[in-house]
């Protein structure tokens, strides 16, 4: 089949896909403290449905899924869609992004069910900071759950990723570093977005890869290792090869011009852009009998229409229409 490709010639290999747009953390550079409205039931996705999209996308060969949410844990049952799409004719790659306080409980189901790949989010070592930035007090769950994960070998590898904020994450660094150096975690630092729903961010805030990357290197010098050009990280290695780290820096190292994904919505919009201004509804062509063909259809036009980059450094920035949680990272 004809692959899929956007008006830029990029090819599109990737789905992000989005279980829930509910989260048991209110961390402050994805959600408001209250006081977010949630989805009705019948608005999200069934698995069903989401497996349908999944099969129509790989036959057009996108052929790595994500799951996020919100916190994609939080949905009653995800192994059962894990199984679903683990299965699912063309997939190649499964993995899930997860806060990691429900992760103690789940990783041996979701093991079971085919997952073989995972991104914890940790923002810091402290329990005083990471409650400041979580608004939740569960560092402890969060580290049984990455301790959980440690003991499923096919569960690799085990990304641990800290959003970078200015005037907060300098202090972590060390030890997420040390963590990375002690632990099988590759620890990656992920530039902060203006995808916060209490719209508080600043160009300013952005700590960037290469700051955290030199702060790093005082101690503890790192050699760079190759990624694929599709790659949203850079790796590098400690020297004295104990781990690895990667950064992921949209803001000062836009990779748009080699972007290969897109994402649905728990409520089943397409987006072609994290920072997309307009989604393009499937849900409603799911539920309304439309064939596959024509989902395939619908598919290929919103990607043609894929935006060519973020303009976060432009002047006139506009924020995207929905914050980062209801989007899925
Ligand atoms: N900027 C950068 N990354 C973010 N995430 C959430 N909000 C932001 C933001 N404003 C990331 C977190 C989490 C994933 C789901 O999305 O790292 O791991
Ligand atoms: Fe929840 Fe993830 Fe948003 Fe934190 S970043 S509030 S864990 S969805």
């Amino acid at each position: 089949m004809e692959p899929l490709r956007d008006s830029w010639g990029r090819e599109i290999r990737s789905v992000r896909v989005s279980v829930t747009d509910k989260c048991n953390f209110r961390c402050r550079y994805c959600m408001p403290a209250e006081g977010l409205e949630w989805l009705e039931r019948d608005e999200l996705l069934s698995f069903e449905e989401i497996e349908r999209l999944v099969r129509v996308l790989a036959s057009m060969g996108v052929d790595e899924v994500r799951l996020t949410g919100g916190e994609p844990l939080v949905r009653r049952d995800l192994p059962v869609l894990v199984r679903m799409l683990a299965g699912t004719p063309g997939v190649r790659d499964l993995s899930l992004t997860t806060n990691g306080v429900l992760l103690d409980r789940f990783a041996g189901p979701l093991v079971e069910a085919g997952l073989r790949r995972l991104n914890v989010s940790l923002d810091s070592l402290s329990h005083v900071r990471f409650a400041e930035i979580t608004r939740r007090d569960a560092l402890d769950r969060v580290l049984a759950g990455l301790e959980a994960a440690e003991r499923h070998p096919e569960l690799r590898p085990i990304k641990v990723n800290c959003v970078a904020i200015r005037g907060f994450t300098e202090e972590e660094v060390p030890a997420l570093a040390e963590l990375a150096r002690r632990k099988p975690y590759v620890v990656r630092f992920i530039e902060f977005m203006p995808l916060d729903a209490d719209q508080a961010w600043k160009g300013d805030d952005v700590l960037t890869g290469g700051e955290i990357r030199a702060l790093i290197e005082e101690r503890w010098p790192l050699e760079e290792l190759p990624a694929k050009p599709s790659s949203t990280a850079r790796r590098f290695r400690f020297a004295d090869g104990a781990g690895e780290i990667g950064f992921v820096n949209p803001v000062s190292e836009p990779f748009c011009s080699t972007c290969d994904r897109i994402r649905l919505t728990a409520d089943g919009q397409l987006r072609t852009c994290l920072f997309s201004r307009r989604e393009w509804d499937l849900k409603s062509p799911l539920r309304d009998g439309s064939s596959d063909e024509r989902l395939e259809e619908l598919i290929r036009f919103a990607v043609a229409h894929k935006e060519l980059k973020h303009k976060i450094n432009d002047p006139g920035f506009v924020r995207a229409s929905r914050s980062m949680s209801q989007i899925g990272g």
